[in-house]
Parts: structure tokens; C-alpha cells; sequence
């Protein structure tokens, strides 16, 4: 018996890539699918809705349930259509993996307006829209039944969130506000029984392969292939798991062999005055403290 058999979930961008692996695996698992994307380009131009309708074809065709969805993730009628199909096609909704999204990489001086607009919309509000519409689900539920829902949502950021990534502004700021998003939701819909984890995954899809190029992804002949989209599925599939209801607001970076938890801002040195405004002049003095933790310092 699968580790999420029974269970009822929806993948975005489940067509290609990293979701086509999360879709497969956690189907071989026991979940019924929604299969969920628009099918476009590597940098979201165009639909086409063989990507969604393969990926669910081969689910069923290893003896699981997946439907196809071509709904666009960021719409807002889009989006609750797609947790509708779920809940009207196999009565419940238990996961929601956001994976779905585009690059449009350029430096933040030569970038246009919309290469900025449209990669914060499907990154950010694809990630917002969903998860709008399946927490009221939840929260619904939650009323009807007076417990608990124990339902997971799976965010997919990326280290140039994180650290940032020259060239990919418009994305690292979208990956970034995931981050936050991810946690915010979390501290929200915890009294519900929703939990909300974020991942950020390292592997060879047409998006990486399109960035680094093809050379930097390959795998040596017979070595263990560090870059399979597949390696990152088993952490989001074990978050949608029983096993993992205690685990929420928490990120991961993912990929190859391992799973990493990561910690996000910390306080790393306060100055104070003491109970009255610091003037300019006066930081200009105290700089030197307030950098004082650093191996390197700042300091003229
Ligand atoms: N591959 C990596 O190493 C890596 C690293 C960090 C983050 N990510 C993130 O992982 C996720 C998956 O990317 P991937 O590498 O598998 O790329 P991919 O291009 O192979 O897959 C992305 C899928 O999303 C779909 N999609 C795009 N816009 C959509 C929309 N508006 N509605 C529905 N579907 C849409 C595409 O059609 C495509 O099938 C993305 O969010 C990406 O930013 C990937």
C-alpha cells in the first residue's frame, strides 16, 4: 500500500518537468491526480494541452487515477476551476502542489515591463490563486465536520529566492516573495489542519537546461544521476504523507541525494542608542559595532 493512498491532489505544471515526476510518483503512491497545466512554452508563450493530457494518460496507464487540467494557474476563475474539477471528480481535495511557472531571465537595467510582470504572475499569484481557493475548501470542510482537515500545500521556490541570482530579478523576487508566502499561509491555516511547507529543487528540465545549457545537466555514463527531476519528488510526496503532519511553515532545498533544511533571516547584531534617535553622524561612529560580527567588516 501506497504512502498516500486514498488521498486526492492537485499538480501544477504537472505536464513537464519536476511536476510530470511529483504527478507520477505520488500517482505510483495511491493519490488521484489533477493534472493541471497550460501546456506553453519554456517561457510561457502559448498553451497546448497535450503536456497535462500525457502525464495523466501515463498515470492511468500504470493502473492510478489522473485527470488533466488546461486551466493558466494565476487565473482567478483558472484557479478554482482546477479545485473544483479535484473535488467534483473524486469527491475530496487532500494536496496542492504549486510547481507550475517560466523564466524570462534578463538584467534588471535591460529588463522590460512585462518579462517582470509576467514572470511575478505565474511565479507569485500562481502560487496566491490556488491556494486561495483551496483553503476556503478547507476551511469549508473544516466548519462542516468541526475538526481538523489534514490537508498539505507544497510551494516551489528556488535558491535564487533565496540568495538571489543575478540575471533573474524578476524571478528571484517572485521565488522570494514564495518564500514568505509559504510561511505567512502556514502561521494562518494551522488551526485548520493545513500544513505549508516551500521547496526549492535543483534539476535538468527544459527551464534549467535552457539557463545552464544542456553540457552542465548530463550525467556521467553509469553515475548516479545527481540532476533526475525524479530525485526532488519523494520529499514533496513524504510532505503530502501522514508521516508529515507535524511538519509546516518550514523550506527545503532538494535535489540529487539529499534534502536540506534551511533557516531564513536572522538577527545577526543590534545597536541602540538608548531611548533617543541616533543622528547620521553618529551611525557613521557606530557602523563599526554594528558590523562587528562580521570575519570581514565593512569598514573604511
Ligand atoms: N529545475 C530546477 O532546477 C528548478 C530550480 C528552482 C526552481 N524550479 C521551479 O520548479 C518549477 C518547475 O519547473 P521545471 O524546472 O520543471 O520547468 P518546466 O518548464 O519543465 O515545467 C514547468 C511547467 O509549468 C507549466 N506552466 C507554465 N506556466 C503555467 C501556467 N500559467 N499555468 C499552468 N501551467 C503552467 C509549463 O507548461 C511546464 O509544463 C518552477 O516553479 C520552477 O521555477 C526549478
Amino acid at each position: 500500500m501506497g504512502m498516500l493512498e486514498g488521498k486526492v491532489g492537485i499538480v501544477t505544471g504537472g505536464g513537464r518537468g519536476l511536476g510530470r515526476s511529483h504527478a507520477l510518483l505520488m500517482a505510483s503512491e495511491g493519490a488521484s491526480i489533477v493534472v493541471n497545466d497550460l501546456g506553453g512554452a519554456w517561457d510561457g508563450t502559448g498553451s497546448d494541452d497535450r503536456a497535462a493530457s500525457e502525464t495523466a494518460a501515463d498515470i492511468v496507464a500504470i493502473g492510478a487515477n489522473a485527470v488533466a487540467n488546461f486551466d493558466d494557474v494565476a487565473d482567478w476563475e483558472g484557479a478554482q476551476n482546477m479545485i473544483n474539477q479535484a473535488v467534483a471528480t473524486y469527491g475530496r481535495l487532500d494536496f496542492l502542489v504549486c510547481n507550475a511557472g517560466f523564466v524570462r531571465d534578463r538584467t534588471v537595467f535591460n529588463m522590460s515591463e512585462s518579462e517582470w510582470d509576467s514572470v511575478i504572475r505565474v511565479h507569485l499569484k500562481g502560487h496566491f490563486v490556488p491556494t486561495r481557493w483551496a483553503t476556503a475548501y478547507w476551511r469549508e470542510q473544516f466548519k462542516m465536520h468541526d475538526r481538523p482537515v489534514n490537508a498539505s500545500i507544497v510551494y516551489t521556490a528556488s535558491e535564487a529566492g533565496l540568495f538571489g541570482n543575478a540575471g533573474q530579478p524578476n524571478y528571484s523576487a517572485a521565488k522570494a516573495g514564495i518564500a514568505a508566502l509559504g510561511i505567512t499561509v502556514a502561521r494562518e491555516v494551522e488551526r485548520y489542519g493545513i500544513r505549508v511547507n516551500t521547496i526549492n529543487p535543483r534539476a535538468r528540465t527544459r527551464m534549467t537546461v535552457n539557463t545552464f545549457g544542456a553540457d552542465r545537466m548530463t550525467a556521467d555514463e553509469g553515475a548516479f544521476d545527481v540532476n533526475d527531476p525524479d530525485n526532488v519528488s519523494p520529499w514533496v510526496a513524504y510532505l503530502c504523507t501522514d508521516d508529515a503532519s507535524d511538519i509546516t511553515g518550514e523550506t527545503f532545498v532538494c535535489g540529487s541525494d539529499q534534502v536540506q533544511l534551511m533557516q531564513g533571516w536572522k538577527r545577526e547584531h543590534r545597536i541602540r542608542k538608548g531611548n533617543d534617535r541616533w543622528t547620521v553622524a553618529e551611525l557613521a561612529e557606530a557602523r563599526a559595532e554594528l558590523f562587528s560580527s562580521r570575519r570581514q567588516k565593512p569598514d573604511r
